[in-house]
């Protein structure tokens, strides 16, 4: 991609959580598009995904209300897509993934009330699995199963809450992969090393997105004038079972792999410990018992059609193209 399209025609756009993996492919898909970019990020960032391209940078910290007057100024368009999704305790998600929503909507109403549109990028977390395998809908009743998905739901809420004052649209993917993902490199190092796994009895089941067709469809919404005040799944309009997932990620890997079946009482002992080792070091590892719940759940599956029909969003990556690619990329920079 030229890093230096950026004419700034289509308006300027402020990006939260610009430098992380979703926000970096969210900059980079505007700025070929011919907006200008500002990049919310704080003195801490690193700005390895943005090295080189053309975009303004604003320091703040979202969770401190008085840092985000002077950055809200002058835009067009707010991608509010910072967020945290692995934190310690309840209160930490909620500092960031609900306060620090506020914090900005409040700015916005106080700074710029004529945003031309504010986008959260909530998550699927917020509605919580389905109890079947039919896909869920945007107007399906939430039911979060874990701190961060209540987190998100209530950033939805205060965002929505303004939908009179302030156009705005929700956006809730579902699991995001693609270059840049340190989340998802575990499974593809496991598909790598000839196994898939999956957890208890039972075949599951979960809606994906490359993170490429995710940016697409969160810049649809955007310029879309009959998307305000709604909400959005943007996800492939495929669902996939664990193992049919696992067999594509090993087939981009060139591998064979063999079932490896996890009992859920083994994950959540795992869970258990990686969690208590995550208190006795301070860190905060991605995987303990919050994520133990959310990934032994049988359906994570979205029905993208209000998507499809209202924003003409059409996925171009199924997970055969888009593990090819982010293999290819992981390989490369030696993730792999
Ligand atoms: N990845 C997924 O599978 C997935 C799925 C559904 C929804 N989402 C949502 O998508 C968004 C981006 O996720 P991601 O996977 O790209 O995560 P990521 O790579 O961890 O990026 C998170 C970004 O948020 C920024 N941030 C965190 N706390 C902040 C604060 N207090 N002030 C300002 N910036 C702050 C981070 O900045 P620093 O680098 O300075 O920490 C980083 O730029 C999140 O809102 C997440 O809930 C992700």
């Amino acid at each position: 991609m030229n890093k230096n399209l950026s004419t700034g025609s289509k308006g300027k756009a402020l990006v939260t959580g610009a430098n992380g993996f979703v926000g970096s492919h969210l900059v980079e898909a505007l700025l070929s598009k011919g907006y200008q970019v500002r990049c919310l990020v704080r003195k801490t960032s690193n700005l390895r995904w943005l090295a080189g391209l053309k975009v303004e940078y604003a320091y703040a910290d979202i969770a401190e209300r008085d840092s985000l007057k002077d950055v809200i100024r002058e835009l067009d368009f707010i991608f509010h897509v910072a967020g945290l999704t692995k934190a310690k305790t309840k209160e930490e998600y909620f500092e960031v993934n609900a306060l620090g929503t506020k914090n900005l909507i409040e700015a916005c109403l106080n700074e710029n009330p004529n945003i031309r549109r504010f986008v959260y990028i909530s998550s699927q977390a917020a509605v919580g699995p389905g109890n079947d395998k039919k896909p869920l809908e945007e107007r399906t009743a939430c039911r979060p199963i874990t701190y961060y998905g209540e987190s998100k739901l209530e950033g939805e809420r205060i965002v929505l809450k303004h939908s009179s004052s302030l156009p705005v649209t929700v956006i809730r993917p579902p699991a995001v992969y693609g270059p840049r993902d340190p989340d998802m490199l575990g499974f593809f190092k496991i598909a790598n090393k000839g196994f898939r796994i999956s957890f208890g009895w039972g075949e599951s089941f979960l809606s994906l997105v490359y993170v490429k067709d995710l940016v697409e469809g969160v810049i649809r919404a955007a310029e879309n004038p009959k998307s305000a005040g709604q909400i959005y799944f943007i996800a492939d309009d495929r669902c996939y079972s664990w193992s049919e997932a696992f067999k594509i990620i090993a087939r981009a890997l060139n591998k064979k792999t063999i079932p490896l079946r996890i009992p859920k009482s083994l994950v959540f002992l795992m869970a258990f410990i990686s969690e208590n080792l995550g208190k006795l070091s301070g860190k905060t590892l991605a995987f303990n018992l919050q994520k133990a719940k959310e990934i032994t759940q049988r359906y994570w599956l979205l029905d993208v059609s209000k998507a499809k029909s209202e924003l003409g969003f059409s996925p171009e990556y199924g997970l055969k193209r888009g593990a090819e690619e982010t293999v290819r990329w992981y390989k490369e920079e030696g993730w792999l």
